[in-house]
C-alpha cells in the first residue's frame, strides 16, 4: 500500500519584502494510513507550514508531496480544493466556527459547499455531532457553548465529509485540562475504531502522547521521529 503522505525535501520560503523566512528546510516525512502522529516544536520551527501544505492549503517552494500517491505540486487550485474538500478535514485552536450560526449548521457547512440536498445535510450532520457527543445540542450557537464543545462541533465539522486525513492544529491549545482530554478521546476513537490518520499539533507532551509516533520539527526539519509504524514488506 501506498504511504498516505510523502514529502521529500520541502522547502517553504515565505518572502516579505526584502525579508526571506525559510519555513521548511528540506524536511522529509512519511505517514502511513492509520498513523497518529505528534508533532511537536519550538515556536516558529515550521509546524503549521507544515500542515498548511499537507492539508493542501499551501504549496511547498521547492520539493514534493505526494498525497495517496497523487502528487500534489502537479494540481491546480479547484483540483488541490477538490482533494482538500474529499480527503482532508481541518481542526484549529481557535475553532474558526461561524457566529450566530448553530452548531447544526456548521457542521453542515462543507456538505452545503458540496451542494448535497438540505435534508441529507442535515441527517449527516447531526450524526457526525452525536459521534462528539452533542446530541440535544444541535441549535445552540458557538456562544451558547462551552470551549470544549465549540472544539467538538469544529471535529464534527471535519469529520463530515468523512474524510482520511484529520489535521489539528494545537486543537486544545484553548482549552481547559479536562477538555483537552475529551476532546484528545475523541481523536483517539477516530483513529482506532475508524482508521482516519491524523496528525496533531501540539505543545503539551500530555497531549502528544496520545499519538502513537511522535515527530519533532526544528528550523524546518524534522529532528527526532519516534514511534513510526513498522515498514510493511514490499508486496511480492
Ligand atoms: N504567511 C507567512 N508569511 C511570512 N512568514 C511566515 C508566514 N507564516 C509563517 N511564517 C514564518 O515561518 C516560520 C515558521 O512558522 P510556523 O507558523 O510554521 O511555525 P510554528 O512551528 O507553527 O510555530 P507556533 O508553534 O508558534 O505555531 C516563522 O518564522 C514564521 O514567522
Ligand atoms: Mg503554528
Amino acid at each position: 500500500m501506498a504511504p498516505l503522505i510523502r514529502c521529500e525535501q520541502l522547502w517553504k520560503i515565505y518572502r516579505l519584502g526584502d525579508v526571506e523566512v525559510q519555513a521548511l528546510r528540506g524536511l522529509d516525512l512519511t505517514i502511513e494510513p492509520g498513523e497518529f502522529v505528534a508533532v511537536m516544536g519550538s515556536s516558529g520551527s515550521g509546524k503549521s507550514t507544515l500542515m498548511n501544505i499537507i492539508g493542501c492549503l499551501d504549496q511547498p517552494t521547492r520539493g514534493r508531496y505526494w498525497l495517496n500517491g497523487t502528487d500534489v505540486a502537479a494540481l491546480k487550485p479547484d483540483q488541490l480544493a477538490e482533494i482538500r474538500n474529499q480527503q482532508i478535514g481541518f481542526v484549529f485552536q481557535s475553532f474558526n466556527l461561524i457566529p450566530r450560526t448553530s452548531a447544526l449548521e456548521n457542521a453542515q457547512l462543507p456538505l452545503f459547499y458540496r451542494g448535497m440536498p438540505l435534508r441529507e445535510q442535515r441527517a449527516l450532520a447531526a450524526a457526525a455531532l452525536a459521534r462528539v457527543g452533542l446530541q440535544g445540542r444541535e441549535h445552540h450557537y458557538p456562544t451558547q457553548l462551552s470551549g470544549g464543545q465549540q472544539q467538538r462541533v469544529a471535529i464534527a465539522r471535519a469529520l463530515v465529509t468523512a474524510p482520511s486525513l484529520l489535521l489539528a492544529d494545537e486543537p486544545t491549545g484553548n482549552l481547559d485540562t479536562e477538555s483537552s482530554r475529551d476532546i484528545m478521546a475523541i481523536l483517539e476513537g477516530l483513529n482506532k475504531e475508524q482508521g482516519i490518520t491524523i496528525i496533531l499539533v501540539t505543545h503539551e507532551p500530555d497531549i502528544a502522547a496520545y499519538a502513537s509516533r511522535e515527530i519533532i520539527i526544528k528550523d524546518g526539519r524534522v529532528l527526532t521521529d519516534r514511534g513510526a509504524a513498522a515498514l510493511q514488506p514490499a508486496e511480492a
